[in-house]
């Protein structure tokens, strides 16, 4: 039995605590949250557990071998570092951490002490992305070509991070796990309109072999929308996180370049065959993630999403932030 702590329980800390009180093997022990009005909610739901304001003895509390830490992003360092020193495995949220020095240094550390750590990826444990991986990982795509995502809504705001640090690790760590070539470079622009932060954003990653990567992320958008398109040589994807049935559409199409004997110009010719939405699987992904962590905690295997997806992550998101700074520069990763 893992004992689990969650530390935050603001908008996905309750998502988080609610999924590890339903795992088995596991037993959520301590809330922790500096709001006496989410404490008080925390405890109303599950009245056996610790309710504490103090998230350092949350971390130091025997009652605890895992913590979950699920707080805004500029706090993530300081207590996932707190719980490795006490030699707690750690789920933290994404992005890991705000800049890649400190995702090196937890790294590090967890690996002295032999502990865990999990970055809460959770589109990669969704039907639709477990799909999509077996379709690429078959050859069923060909050689892919791009990516492009539109990831928009209005608000919910965060206050100490923007935009992309916001929503684009959901699309780099999708990225990340799909494509096995690492981005070379990032482009990217924005605008921030109300509170100093970057509210609507785009970004560029362009990858080894010509693929390349777009994504639209804003928090001033009227309507939600959740749509990725992933195109291949032999196929193409439509991935439409909105719709309830047939999410994912898979296109027989593509474009064919020839050049006539004796004629210079290229000749292009399209193809156009059947579409098709496969099945996918209906489970919760923060589900399958979190008891997935309690496995590897367990069996002490190392996680996929584990610190150095994390890292990966930071490391696009800080290239990203260097490129906005400077207006759209071309930034090497
Ligand atoms: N994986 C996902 O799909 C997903 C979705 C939403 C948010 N998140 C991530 O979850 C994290 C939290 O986001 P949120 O939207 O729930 O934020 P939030 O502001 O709604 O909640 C954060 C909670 O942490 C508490 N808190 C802050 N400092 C604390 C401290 N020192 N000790 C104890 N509690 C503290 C706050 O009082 C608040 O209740 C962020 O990293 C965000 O990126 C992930």
């Amino acid at each position: 039995m893992v004992n689990i702590g969650v530390i935050g329980y603001g908008y996905w800390g309750p998502n988080v605590a609610r999924n590890f009180h339903s795992a088995s093997g596991v037993k959520l022990t301590a809330v922790s949250d500096i709001s006496e009005k989410r404490l008080g909610l925390a405890q109303n739901h599950y009245p056996f557990i610790k309710g504490m304001k103090d998230s350092m003895e949350l971390i130091r509390s025997t009652d605890v071998d895992a913590v979950a830490i699920v707080t805004p992003v500029f706090a993530h360092y300081e207590m996932a570092r707190e719980a490795l020193l006490a030699g707690k495995h750690i789920f933290v949220e994404k992005p890991f951490t705000s800049t890649s020095a400190q995702a090196k240094e937890l790294i590090d550390l967890a690996a002295r002490k032999g502990l865990k750590i999990m970055v809460d990826h959770t589109f990669l444990f969704t039907g639709a992305v477990k799909k999509i991986k077996e379709i690429i990982n078959a050859g069923e795509l060909g050689r892919l070509l791009f990516y492009d995502s539109v990831r928009v809504n209005l608000g919910l705001f965060q206050h100490d991070v923007n935009v992309l640090w916001d929503l684009a690790p959901h699309d780099l760590s999708i990225m990340d796990h799909l494509i096995k070539a690492s981005p070379e470079a990032v482009v990217a622009t924005g605008q921030g309109h109300l509170n100093g932060h970057e509210d609507v954003a785009f970004m560029t990653l362009y990858f080894p072999d010509k693929i390349i990567a777009h994504i639209n992320v804003n928090w001033l958008s009227p309507v939600k929308v959740r749509t990725t398109l992933i195109g291949g040589e032999k196929r193409m994807i439509v991935w439409n996180d909105l719709e309830a049935d047939e999410k994912l559409k898979v296109y027989d199409k593509g474009v064919k370049i020839t050049s006539r004997e004796g004629v210079y110009e290229l000749l292009v010719s399209y193809r156009s065959g059947d579409m098709w939405s496969p099945q996918l699987e209906q489970v919760e992904a923060l589900r399958q993630e979190l008891n997935y962590f309690v496995d590897c905690i367990s069996a002490g295997k190392e996680p996929f999403n584990n610190c150095c997806a994390g890292l990966r992550v930071v490391r696009m998101l800080e290239a990203a932030s260097e490129s906005l700074n400077r207006k759209g520069a071309f930034v090497r990763l």
